[in-house]
């Protein structure tokens, strides 16, 4: 996408420049699904690390220097603002990329942490996650900022986003594993759940049918609120009637994610660019 010749302001940003939207794979589809309906106007580069998945057996040091890899294309691209589309990736780098980075980083977690808040009326609330996303303790952290008496029963799902990203998302190996990591919920009987990785909307009726009668949070609508609302304070927000475009780039196959990608988002991709970022 060629750098627009708008309007820029101090820190060189302009309403014309795309959103730059990072996830290890296809699991940021969910979250770029709901910019795509809440920001029509806007442009979005999608980028899947699909070489580099799955984050959530990485560890924070690694994903912090992919992270920022990552921008730096992004940037390069000519982008606004990044969006992390992934907790795991969130969890270990957002605050890294906002320190080092002179565009806006937005995150996932923080907006569902404090909607599973506003949510929840027994104040148990449940969380399906990574392992990476779990371990870093960032939705407790989240959660107790905005009321420090709700109870988190935290979950990691260490096999699913494997098993989502594979491709085959409804087979019997899925049903027994949402069967299995809801388990626990069940027992601890949480009103409110967590989505807590971007992978796991796309396998959410099966999460439903094992979760009755809970609220489920997910990300994409919390992150698309957020990111409406940041670009409009900042002045950043496109203001026109022209629909915006997208383009998706990978580090893995190009023609897997070009398949992947079309399931899940069920709308044309056009051709996904295979890049090469850091060693
Ligand atoms: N989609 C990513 C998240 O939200 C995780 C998947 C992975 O392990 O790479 O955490």
């Amino acid at each position: 996408m060629a750098r627009p010749s708008g309007q820029f302001d101090d820190a060189g940003l302009s309403p014309d420049l795309a959103i730059g939207v990072f996830d290890s794979g296809v699991g940021g589809l969910t979250v770029l699904d709901e910019c795509l309906a809440q920001l029509p106007a806007e442009d979005f580069i999608y980028f899947g690390d699909t070489a580099w998945f799955p984050y959530g057996d990485r560890s924070d040091l690694e994903l912090r220097a992919r992270a920022e890899d990552i921008s730096g294309w992004l940037i390069g691209q000519g982008v606004k603002t990044i969006v992390i589309a992934c907790n795991t990736a969130t969890a270990a780098a957002l605050t890294h990329l906002q320190t080092h980075l002179e565009i806006p980083v937005i995150g996932v977690m923080s907006s569902e942490a404090h909607a599973a808040v506003q949510t929840t009326r027994n104040r148990r609330v449940g969380l399906l996650a990574t392992e990476a996303t779990v371990r870093s303790g960032s939705y407790e952290r989240m959660i107790h900022a905005h009321d420090a008496g709700v109870e988190l029963v935290a979950v990691a799902c260490p096999r699913l986003a494997p098993a989502i990203q594979a491709g085959d998302p409804f087979d019997d190996r899925i049903v027994e594993m949402v069967r299995d990591y809801t388990a626990p919920l069940r027992d601890a009987d949480v009103d409110t759940v967590i989505l807590g990785c971007t992978h796991y909307p796309l396998v959410e009726r099966l999460l439903r049918r094992n979760l009755p009668n809970t609220r489920l949070i997910k990300s994409g609508e919390e992150l698309a609120r957020e990111l409406r609302e940041s670009l409009a304070r900042k002045s950043l927000l496109r203001n026109t009637a022209a629909e915006g475009r997208y383009q998706f780039a990978c580090s893995g196959d190009p023609d897997v994610f070009h398949t992947l990608g079309t399931r899940f988002l069920q709308m044309p991709l056009g051709t996904v660019e295979q890049v090469t970022i850091g060693a």
